[in-house]
């Protein structure tokens, strides 16, 4: 794609390299300075070609510093081109889409607006958090999951009797594809949040079909880890084998990594959307075909 130009963000210049390598595209890095009131300073290493302009960054913590430089980059790129795709491949906020509680802000949709006004003219993200987060936007938006590539992954490991489980019932879709990539059957565990506090608990009451098994829990991202840690804790008390992590967006927030180890979790795998050490899957090549 000769007339194709990927500028990649703080947040993702190792993937975006990766998508300008797969796409055959020219690369355009950028350079972030923080300066000591935080502000931070934004500068494109190169000069995009005319033609369309795709701006690659995540918004994983800091996450409104993260979302300011995106927004800043589309700008910067819109003085070059008319035709901007964003991929955020991590969207921040994804979570806030509806107003759970009476006078809460769906900030989702206040990003929406502004990526649009910075000069996005076409938005793609990767296993965004519900569908109903992208009804937020006003321009054309792709979502491009990476559980066929999870799958696919966990299909060279060698598990015992693999099952695969949710953590929660709105993961269900989620865990039934993963299987089905997989091939076998899976299980949706009932969690319950505290919408307050964010505190979770286990309520599936009874559940056989795990004892002496591998069990894969599947989920779109991990946070604090609470969601994981139940689950696994849970799952271990029904005697089940190892417990084996698939997530899209590892954000691992604080100690979430050693309180899933601790609660028995053998390995974590996760996609390169957030760069983590758990990233062993590259989102590059689904990111390249949706383009
Ligand atoms: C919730 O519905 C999501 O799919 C994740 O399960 C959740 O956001 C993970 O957060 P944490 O790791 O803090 O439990």
């Amino acid at each position: 794609m000769s007339n194709v130009t990927v500028i990649g963000g703080n947040a993702s210049g190792d993937l975006a390299r990766r998508l300008a390598r797969k796409l055959k595209a020219g690369f355009v890095g950028s350079s972030l300075r923080v300066f000591p009131d935080g502000e931070g300073k934004i500068t494109l290493l190169g000069k995009p070609k005319s033609g369309k302009i795709i701006v690659v960054n995540s918004t994983y913590p800091p996450v409104d510093s993260n979302l300011v430089y995106t927004l800043a980059l589309i700008s910067k790129a819109s003085e070059y081109s008319n035709q901007i795709t964003a991929v955020i491949p991590y969207l921040g906020y994804a979570r806030q889409d509806r107003e759970f509680l009476a006078g809460e802000v769906v900030t989702l949709s206040v990003i929406a607006d502004l990526l649009k006004a910075a000069g996005a003219s076409k938005m793609i993200v990767v296993d965004i958090h519900s569908q109903m987060g992208m009804k937020h936007f006003k321009i054309p938006i792709r979502n491009v999951s990476a559980i066929e590539e999870l799958a696919r992954y966990f299909k060279k490991m060698h598990l015992k009797d693999p099952l695969v489980v949710s953590p929660d019932s709105g993961g269900a879709k989620r865990a039934e594809i993963f299987a089905g990539f997989y091939g076998t059957k899976y299980i949706a565990l009932k969690k319950q949040r505290d919408r307050r506090n964010g505190k979770v608990r286990i309520i599936t009451s009874e559940l056989d079909d795990v004892r002496g098994r591998d069990l894969i829990l599947v989920d779109d991202m991990i946070s604090t880890g609470g969601s994981i840690v139940k689950a696994t804790e849970f799952l271990k008390k029904q005697k089940c084998r190892r417990v084996f992590v698939a997530c899209t967006h590892a954000l691992l927030i604080g100690d979430a990594e050693r309180k899933m180890r601790k609660a028995g979790v053998t390995q974590i795998v996760s996609t390169n959307t957030i760069p983590r050490k758990t990233a062993a899957v590259d989102v590059a090549g689904i990111i390249a075909k949706a383009i």
